[in-house]
């Protein structure tokens, strides 16, 4: 068998390897095996194409090859290692980065090979030049557009810049007029490609990828992130038919339609209009975080009182969010799950599908903390028993348990939440009066059936674990 047979057989088990991966991917249960059948795929894929690569690279070139391989899986394993769970969000948005410059770069390399070659390749190509050219800009469009995207999204998850909303005067205009122009720059690169028409593309697309993230706000973040995922795919499809490489085009159309699903889903269970999120908010003139401060009276509560609330109560409800995760708190949360089904009482969890920052967070946590399945439930699932439940403890959750998403003016408008408030009494577990993700102040802090729990929610649990 030849070296290029056996490569496309393995890029073909490589890619079937990445199917059964996502298939993995979609559930709880099957999570773990959908991950080793990517990291698989991506294993053979690699091995598949730098031994093809070496059959035609000289000895310094493939040393330089796998330096940079090594080097690459250093860092990937460092900072693995490193990253907290709720550092994740910003590390991926990072890691999306990284795959649109790659495909900036692969079309940059396209052209100066090609088109931009003094005795260049582009005679030889013949009529196929004017494709050539089209991929060229196309790919890099895609990639800056993610690569700009991708930054801004891994500034504003990591609280280096403010996650309001930009709008910029005319903001809709801005975007498709940027749209406009790409499709004419294209059209005059691919009749005379030209090194300063691909810079001005390139410049434009930056741009453009920078505004779309910018103009988006914070509670709509969950879907930029799925949205540059799906970005990053397309970016990477786009340099495979640069490079020539039928795996990392199946690849990229993989990553980018499974993102976009993810998007999609995501705009559902947060009744934003998918359109509208990809255009940087089109449609939404974005309204400006509010709140901040104090607004209204809370009241304050101990935690031996909870203690004693919960053994009275028949039906509690936990709804956690993203200071669950930063407090380490699933541990004692499942202990006291535990304590309480002990003692008798029905103890249930209510999910929002966009509590802690990234897809999945809190059933990744509660799962690791080995509380059973079968008590965690999706935001709907749980939302019209909690008129009956006894008591619901938010444990740093906010943005996701705000009732003023129900009114037209505020920036979450219109993102269903868990619905605490009609509960009996609602305990919230957070360390100060400060506002969620979005910055939008939360009215349930002032409710009357509210009790406010502050501190650190792993300490608080473990204080009540104690009173138990
Ligand atoms: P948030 O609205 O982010 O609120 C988290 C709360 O946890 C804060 O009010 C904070 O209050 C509290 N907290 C932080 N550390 C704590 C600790 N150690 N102990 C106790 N409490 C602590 O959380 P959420 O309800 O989960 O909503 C998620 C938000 O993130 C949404 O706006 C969502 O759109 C956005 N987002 C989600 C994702 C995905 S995919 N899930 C991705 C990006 C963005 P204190 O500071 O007062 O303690």
């Amino acid at each position: 068998m030849s070296l290029t047979t056996a490569s496309s057989a393995a890029y073909l088990v490589a890619g079937l390897l990445f199917v059964l991966s996502l298939a993995g991917l979609s559930k709880h249960e099957t999570a773990k095996a959908g991950n080793t059948y990517g990291m698989a795929g991506m294993a053979l894929a690699l091995i598949a194409t730098v031994a093809l690569a070496a059959d035609d690279l000289e000895a310094a070139a493939i040393i330089a090859i796998v330096a940079a391989m090594a080097v690459g899986a250093a860092l990937g394993i460092w900072r693995a290692r490193q990253v907290e769970m709720t550092g994740m969000p910003e590390l991926i948005a990072l890691l999306h980065s990284f795959v649109g410059l790659a495909a900036v770069l692969v079309g940059w390399n396209g052209y100066l090979s090609v088109e931009g070659a003094p005795a260049g390749e582009a005679e030889e190509l013949g009529l196929a030049v004017e494709i050539h050219s089209a991929e060229v800009s196309i790919g890099v469009f895609i990639g800056a557009v993610t690569f700009t995207g991708s930054i801004v999204a891994f500034l504003k998850l990591s609280a280096r810049i403010k996650s309001n909303p930009l709008v910029l005067p005319g903001k809709n205009w801005l975007n498709l007029g940027a749209l406009a122009l790409f499709v004419v720059l294209t059209v005059v690169f691919v009749v005379e490609p030209s090194l300063p028409v691909l810079a001005v593309l390139t410049a434009l697309a930056l741009a453009l990828g920078w505004h779309l993230v910018a103009s988006i706000g914070g509670g709509d973040m969950p879907v930029v992130v799925s949205m540059l995922n799906s970005y990053s795919g397309w970016a990477a499809a786009a340099a495979g038919f640069l490079l020539d490489n039928d795996l990392l085009i199946i690849t990229g159309a993989l990553v980018g339609s499974s993102g976009a699903y993810l998007s999609y889903i995501m705009c559902k269970a947060m009744n934003r209009s998918f359109i509208s999120v990809i255009a940087g908010g089109f449609g939404n003139e974005g309204a400006a975080a509010v709140g901040g401060g104090e607004d209204g009276e809370h009241t304050e509560i101990t935690a031996a009182d909870v203690a004693e609330l919960l053994i009275d109560a028949r039906s509690v409800v936990i709804t956690p969010g993203y200071g669950m995760a930063v407090a380490h708190a699933q541990g004692p949360v499942a202990d006291l799950t535990r304590q309480l089904a002990d003692r008798g009482v029905d103890v249930r969890f209510g999910i929002h599908p966009v509590a802690g920052r990234l897809p999945g967070h809190m059933n990744v946590l509660l799962a690791e903390a080995k509380v059973p399945y079968d008590v965690v439930l999706e935001m709907d699932e749980v939302n019209d028993d909690l008129a009956a439940t006894d008591v619901v403890l938010v444990i740093g959750a906010n943005d996701t348990v705000n009732p003023s998403a129900a009114d037209p003016g505020s920036p979450i408008a219109g993102m269903p939440v868990l619905r605490v408030w009609e509960a009996g009494t609602v305990i919230v577990f957070k360390r100060s009066m400060n506002t969620g993700y979005a910055g939008v102040q939360n009215p349930l802090f002032f409710r009357e059936n509210t009790r406010m729990l502050f501190g650190d929610a792993r300490e608080r649990v473990e204080d009540i674990l104690k009173a138990l």
